[in-house]
C-alpha cells in the first residue's frame, strides 16, 4: 500500500509527578491519535532543570521534526531552545515562557488575567478589606511572575493585605509546610490565594490540621475537573480558575507547521472561573 508520511514530535515535559502536567500529555497524545501519521516522543524531567535542558538537546540530536518544550525555568531553558530554533527546528512553548523570542509559537492561557480574575474575586468576597496569604508558584517560571503580578494589581488601592508569602514551587507539599507557618504567624487569616489547585489544597490541609479552615477562603488555579473543580464541589476550595493544557492547540499547531502553513507567534488560551455558586452550570468566563 501507500507509504504514511511519518512525523515525529517530540515533547519535553518539566514534571510528570504533577497532575495537570498528566492532563497536558494526556491531551497530547489523545489529539496525536486522531493523526495516524503521528509519533509523540514523551520525555519526563521530573522537575530537574538540567535534566530538561539534556532533553532538549537529546530530541534535537534524535531530529525530531517538531519540538514541544513546557519548560520548568525561564532563563535555563532559553539557550538550548533558542539553538534548536536558530537551527531551523521549529520549537513550540508551552504553558510556562523562555526569555526572548527564539521559539515557533507560545501557547497558553493568560496569567496576569487570571491573577487579576482572582484579586477581583478576592476583593469582592472579602468586601476589600482582610488578610491574606499567598502561595506562590516557582517564581523563576513565567505563571508565578504574572499570576502573582496580576493579583496584586488587582488589589493595589483597597484595604486588602499581603500579610504572608511564600514560594511554594507549584508542590502541594511545600504549599502545606509554608501554611504551617502562616498559620503559626498569623491569628486571623481571610483567604488565601495559591497559584495553583495542589498549593490551595495543601493549605486547606494545613489549616484543617490547625482546626482554622472554616475562618479562611481558598483560592486556587488549574481547575481539573477531577482536582480543582471538584474540590469546589466538595466546599473545599472557594473558586479555581481553569488554566486549560493546550495539548490539543499545540498538535493542531504542528500538523499546520508540518503542512507548511505559517502559525502566530502566541495562541492564548481563555480561562473560566468556578465557584460553588455557578460550577453546576460550568463556570463563568474571565474577560
Ligand atoms: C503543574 C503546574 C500547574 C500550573 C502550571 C504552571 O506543573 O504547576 O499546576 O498551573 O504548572 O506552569
Amino acid at each position: 500500500g501507500p507509504k504514511k508520511a511519518r512525523f515525529v514530535i517530540g515533547m519535553s515535559q518539566c514534571n510528570l509527578g504533577e497532575p495537570w502536567r498528566v492532563q497536558m500529555n494526556a491531551d497530547i497524545a489523545a489529539a496525536a491519535k486522531e493523526h495516524p501519521g503521528i509519533e509523540v516522543v514523551f520525555k519526563d524531567a521530573q522537575n530537574d532543570t538540567l535534566k530538561q535542558r539534556a532533553h532538549v538537546e537529546e530530541l534535537v540530536a534524535a531530529k525530531v521534526d517538531v519540538l514541544f518544550v513546557s519548560p520548568k525555568e525561564a532563563q535555563p531553558l532559553t539557550e538550548p531552545i533558542g539553538k534548536a530554533f536558530d537551527a531551523g527546528l521549529p520549537v513550540l512553548v508551552l504553558d510556562r515562557a523562555v526569555l526572548g523570542e527564539r521559539y515557533t509559537t507560545f501557547i497558553g492561557a493568560d496569567n496576569k488575567k487570571i491573577g487579576r480574575a482572582a484579586g477581583e474575586w478576592t476583593k469582592k468576597v472579602l468586601g476589600g478589606k482582610g488578610k491574606v496569604v499567598e502561595l506562590k508558584g516557582l517564581m523563576t517560571s513565567t505563571p508565578g511572575q504574572d499570576r502573582s503580578a496580576g493579583f496584586r494589581e488587582a488589589l493595589a488601592g483597597s484595604e486588602i493585605e499581603i500579610a504572608f508569602e511564600a514560594d511554594m514551587k507549584w508542590l502541594e507539599p511545600e504549599a502545606r509546610k509554608e501554611m504551617d507557618s502562616a498559620l503559626a504567624r498569623l491569628p486571623k487569616i481571610d483567604l488565601v490565594y495559591a497559584h495553583n489547585d495542589p498549593g490551595a489544597h495543601g493549605a486547606y490541609l494545613a489549616a484543617r490540621a490547625a482546626g482554622r479552615e472554616k475562618e479562611m477562603k481558598f483560592v486556587g488555579i488549574d481547575a481539573l475537573p477531577h482536582e480543582g473543580v471538584s474540590y469546589v464541589e466538595q466546599g473545599i476550595l472557594d473558586a479555581t480558575f481553569q488554566y486549560p493544557t493546550g495539548g490539543r492547540e499545540a498538535v493542531d499547531t504542528a500538523l499546520r507547521i508540518l503542512k507548511g502553513e505559517s502559525v502566530p507567534k502566541t495562541i492564548t488560551l481563555g480561562s473560566r472561573r468556578f465557584t460553588k455558586d455557578d460550577v453546576k452550570k460550568g463556570g463563568e468566563r474571565i474577560e
